[in-house]
């Protein structure tokens, strides 16, 4: 057996990225990865992660004939978080458990502040209220051009017959302003954010996100 390297708090590594990254596919990833170095590790996504924060999730993804307004979308996407923090996230670091979830508060700059417009200041009021101390210690942001991004979900979208949710029917100029969030973001905090070059082959970016988890895996050991 490898030996674990859990620490006394468990590490917490967010995923992201705009639509059609191959985000899902590499949150697989990299929990099959941390799991052999030993690593104790939940995968979890937002919005979502618990039942309650998932009956929030869908309420923001399903098309309302009432358009939902910008300042509510938000405070849905934070009363989603404040859930999934207190029953789920905590408490697994808590006991010395990773976690690996799929999106977090900068998809929230990303979508309701570069997509919807919101102010940056706002989102970061509602970011200390909900999150106190706790940011990610890692996160990877998956990037690529948006016509390969949307060639991407296209596919995908085609090959399950799933229908487009409330952001995926955005138009382009919106997951423009998202990309260009995200990388705002990981500009301001290189520290915590490492950007991985979501093009080419599966195999090419994974081993792009293996080599970057393994190197964080030895300066956290
Ligand atoms: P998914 O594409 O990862 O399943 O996420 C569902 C959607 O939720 C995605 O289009 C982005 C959106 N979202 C926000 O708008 N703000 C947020 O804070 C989060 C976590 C997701």
């Amino acid at each position: 057996m490898p030996q674990a390297v859990n620490g006394p708090r468990g590490r917490f590594i967010t995923l992201e990225g705009g639509e059609g990254v191959g985000k899902s596919t590499n949150v697989a990833f990299v929990v099959e990865r941390l799991r052999g170095h030993g690593i104790d590790v939940v995968s979890t996504r937002e919005p979502g992660g618990t039942p309650t924060a998932e009956a929030i999730r869908e309420l923001l993804l399903a098309h309302h004939e009432e358009p939902l307004d910008s300042d509510a979308e938000l405070l849905l996407v934070f009363a989603a978080r404040a859930q999934h923090l207190a029953r789920k996230i905590r408490p697994a670091l808590a006991r010395g458990t990773w976690v690996v979830c799929d999106r977090f508060t900068d998809a929230t700059f990303a979508y309701q502040g570069g997509g919807r417009g919101i102010d940056g200041e706002r989102i970061a009021l509602l970011e200390g209220f909900v999150q106190r101390e706790l940011t990610p210690d890692l996160t990877l942001l998956l990037d690529m051009p948006l016509e390969d991004a949307e060639a991407r979900l296209a596919g995908r979208l085609d090959k399950s017959g799933e229908v487009r949710d409330r952001f995926e029917r955005e138009q382009r100029d919106f997951f423009e302003r998202v990309r260009r969030a995200y990388l705002a973001r990981a500009h301001c905090a290189e520290e915590r954010v490492a950007v991985i070059d979501a093009g080419g082959s599966l195999d090419a970016v994974q081993r792009r996100i293996g080599h970057c988890l393994d190197e964080r895996i030895a300066a956290w050991s």
